[in-house]
């Protein structure tokens, strides 16, 4: 069966190329061979990517019976996540799943977390040093970490929390491309990263379990309002609760899908406003315009996508963008490549969120999350957030890059990182707001 054209390059070799340089190895890839093309990888196999709004629509429109995205994640993320994740499960048992997690998610809904989301920001950026270079990346990390913690599993108690933060940070660092290897898939004695990231796991797993036990017996639901209390009272079709296994399953997933991939995005919005001053200075003029800080968000996503492409796992022979494919083919809507098309996004390169204030984009050519019945739960959740991680920032210090040189885009693991973290210098603290309001009064 004939395959649509692609690079000839060894598999490792392919690898190799990818990870190295993810976006422009993908619309390099596009320019070469058009729209659809295809790839050999060490673990995946036999690939095809489409780059083409219209052909994206049709794969993320397909039939959730042909197109597994649930079996292409489960090869990537492993077990971590429980029998019932829903970036995991397929079919019958993903829409369920997604229908109890989907409310709590709802543009509308997200808004209700935005305090939080301030309040992390402000206790997190109060710690940083000032005249001495560092990466922001960590900072982003615990500032989604905390908000994740607070907004979707609702830890109020601070021992617990604490344990949380020096627990969650263990699963991220034991995760790595190596672990795809078989040979580290085994215990050998605890010494392997497979069994070191299981007990790291477990660890988180013990923290899960006693919050939902907590929560059941309290009872406190008419108090609060997180993401966990609304799963509670969630019921399935049939009219039975979820399970704790269930539960513990969709947070793990929540945080997973969650918390480093906005820390990500929220380091190349830094990355990209400290390297472009037009931008920057009419981003500090619009601290308070969502709109302008949206399109900046956008922009960035659009970029400088966190997650270069999704796949769907054909479990038949199907006809895709004009070409047979047989069964077991991974076909992958090449986010970074369609993001970068000049005829979609005149002049590519150019960090311009202005692109996104005059017209939205048009559909299926903006994809940082994904889409059709995959489509990230957590977009607004993450958009709202990033938008106010950034005004919260830049109302409160003043940074600039300590090198001009823009960071190169580095796969880590899943999500595609700024080589050095995006690494900042802070210059001066700036009068925070409150405190500005209250020398106003005084005043
Ligand atoms: C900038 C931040 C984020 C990016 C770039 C991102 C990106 C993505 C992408 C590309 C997918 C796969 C979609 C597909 O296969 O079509 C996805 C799925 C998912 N994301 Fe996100 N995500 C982000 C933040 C979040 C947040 C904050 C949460 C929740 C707290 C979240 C929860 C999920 C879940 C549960 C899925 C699986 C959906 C399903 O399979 O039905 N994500 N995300």
């Amino acid at each position: 069966m004939s395959l649509p054209p692609g690079p000839r390059l060894p598999r490792l070799a392919q690898a190799a190329v990818v990870t190295a340089a993810p976006y422009a190895w993908m619309a390099k890839r596009r320019e070469r061979y058009g729209d659809v093309f295809s790839s050999h990888f060490p673990f995946f196999g036999r690939v095809v990517y489409v780059a083409d709004p219209a052909l994206v629509k049709e794969v993320f429109t397909g039939d959730p019976q042909t197109f597994h995205a649930g079996e292409a994640n489960a090869t990537v993320l492993g077990d971590a996540l429980g029998d019932n994740s829903l970036l995991t499960l397929d079919e019958g048992r993903h829409m369920s799943q997604r229908k109890l997690l989907l409310p709590p998610f709802h543009g509308g809904a997200v808004r209700r977390y935005a305090e939080v989301m301030a309040d992390a920001t402000e206790r997190e950026v109060a710690g940083w040093p000032v005249g001495r270079a560092f990466a922001l990346r960590p900072h982003m990390q615990a500032i989604t970490l905390e908000v994740i913690l607070r907004a979707v599993f609702g830890v109020r108690d601070g021992a617990r929390m604490d344990l949380f933060r020096e627990r969650i940070p263990r699963l991220g660092n034991l995760s790595s491309v190596l672990d795809w290897l078989p040979v580290m898939q085994r215990d050998l004695g605890g010494l392997t990263p497979a069994a070191r990231f299981r007990k790291a796991v477990a660890a988180v797993d013990e923290l899960i379990y006693a919050e939902i036990a907590e929560r059941r017996a309290i009872g406190d639901a008419a108090d609060r309002d997180d993401v966990l209390t609304l799963l509670l009272s969630a019921r399935h079709e049939d009219g039975s609760p979820m399970s704790d296994i269930e539960l513990r399953d969709e947070l793990m997933t929540l945080l997973t899908a969650g918390h480093e991939t906005t820390a990500t995005g929220l380091s190349w919005a830094f990355e990209r406003l400290l390297r472009t001053p037009a931008v920057m200075e009419r981003t500090l003029d619009s601290l308070d315009d969502d709109d302008y800080l949206d399109a900046v968000v956008k922009e960035t996503l659009r970029l400088r996508p966190v997650i270069v492409d999704v796949a769907r796992k054909l479990t038949r022979e199907t006809e895709v963008a004009g070409w047979t494919l047989p069964a077991g083919t991974l076909v992958l809507p090449a986010i970074a490549a369609i993001h970068m098309r000049p005829d979609l996004y005149p002049s590519p390169k150019e960090f311009r969120p202005e692109r996104f204030l005059s017209e939205g984009a048009e559909s299926y050519a903006w994809i940082p999350f994904g889409g059709g019945v995959r489509r990230c739960i957590g977009a607004s959740f993450a958009q709202v957030e990033m938008r106010i991680v950034l005004r919260e920032v830049l109302r409160r210090v003043r940074l600039r890059a300590d090198s001009q040189r823009p960071e190169r885009p580095q796969i880590r693991h899943v999500t595609v990182v700024p080589a050095r973290g995006c690494r900042v210098v802070v210059e001066e603290r700036l009068a925070s707001p409150r405190e500005a309001e209250r020398l106003a009064t005084v005043g």
